[in-house]
């Protein structure tokens, strides 16, 4: 019963006419729009290495600071994010990068006038009350260590001012020209995983970066998260014949096992390594302390 089904799918994937425009290529650059927890822009180029060579449409459901999105800087893609406030960051730099150069510039001339903490403390109350990418995209450049982290029951952003200066709003304008050049390509949505990966047709690519189970649990606000969902919803990707790799936290694997949740048999085909260096996360909550054990390792899974 289950077989002719299958081989109906395979019949359908070599007739529908495919147009793989993309090509795989890394285009490696330094300057960050964002800092954000799980920042992969480093070591994009390393990711990217595995992806097919060509593909359609890129997918990035679990954008953050789109590390990989940026270094792709890929002709068409569906870059998305279930935290509100970061996609609205996202679509001003789209839709008028002027004024997310001045909505950097408004606030940081409020530490001129009133000092760094001061100022910080006035942003983040604003945002607070209403939050907003505008002050988000403020207290993300200028909080301790990119580190925002929330309250769990209600979304309150809690993280103090960082020990650096915030960059200069020239500085500002200067990464969102780059940024801006760079994602043209790109539909900036705010959706959860699931959503986005529907969208996702036959000889697409969609590279999953999610939270780290456990260690992120009080990033990003309360959206929920499962692991088993997001395998559900690469299951039925791979179904469609779309490409999918994903970035998992080497250090939470025994095995098959991720975080005790088992991964499906045959979901993937490969498993890479890739050195990612220092969690930044970590730096966060030992203060400076000794970081040689905290040395991570992603693996990438992929269904091809
Ligand atoms: C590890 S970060 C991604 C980092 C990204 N690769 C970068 O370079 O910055 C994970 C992201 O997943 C988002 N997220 C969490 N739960 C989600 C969900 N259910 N659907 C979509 N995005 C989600 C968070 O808001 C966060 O931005």
């Amino acid at each position: 019963m289950f077989a002719p089904a299958v081989l109906r799918q395979q019949e359908l994937f070599k007739s529908e006419a495919v147009s793989l425009p993309i090509l795989a290529e890394a285009k490696p650059f330094r300057s960050q729009l964002l800092k954000w927890v799980g920042n992969k822009q480093k070591h994009a180029g390393l990711i990217i290495r595995f992806f097919p060579k060509q593909f359609g449409t890129y997918f990035e459901p679990f954008l953050g600071s789109g590390g990989v999105l940026g270094v792709l800087a890929p002709k068409k893609a569906v870059a998305s994010d279930a935290f509100a406030p970061l996609v609205q960051i996202w679509q001003t730099l789209h839709d008028d990068k002027e004024k997310l150069k001045q909505q950097y510039a408004d606030r940081y001339e409020l530490i001129v006038r009133l000092g760094k903490k001061a100022a910080y403390e006035k942003v983040l109350a604003s945002y607070n009350n209403k939050p907003s990418g505008a002050d988000l995209l403020f207290l993300c450049r200028s909080c301790y260590g990119g580190v925002v982290r929330f309250r769990k029951n209600d979304g309150y952003m809690s993280t103090p001012v960082g020990v650096h200066d915030p960059v200069s709003p020239e500085s500002f304008g200067r990464r969102v020209d780059i940024w801006h050049a760079r994602t043209q390509g790109a539909r900036f949505l705010h959706l959860d995983f699931a959503e986005a990966m529907e969208q996702a047709k036959h000889g697409d690519l969609v590279y999953c970066d999610p939270p780290y189970a456990d260690s992120q649990a009080i990033l990003y606000g309360a959206q929920a998260f499962s692991l088993q969902r997001l395998f559900d919803s690469i299951a039925d990707c791979k179904k469609r014949g779309v490409y999918v790799a994903l970035s998992i936290d080497g250090t939470k694997f025994s095995g098959r096992k991720l975080c005790e949740i088992p991964i499906p048999d045959g979901l993937f085909k490969r498993e890479e390594f890739v050195n990612i260096g220092r969690s930044m996360l970590k730096r966060f909550q030992m203060d400076g302390r000794n970081l040689e054990d905290h040395e991570v390792r992603d693996r990438l899974l992929l269904t091809f």
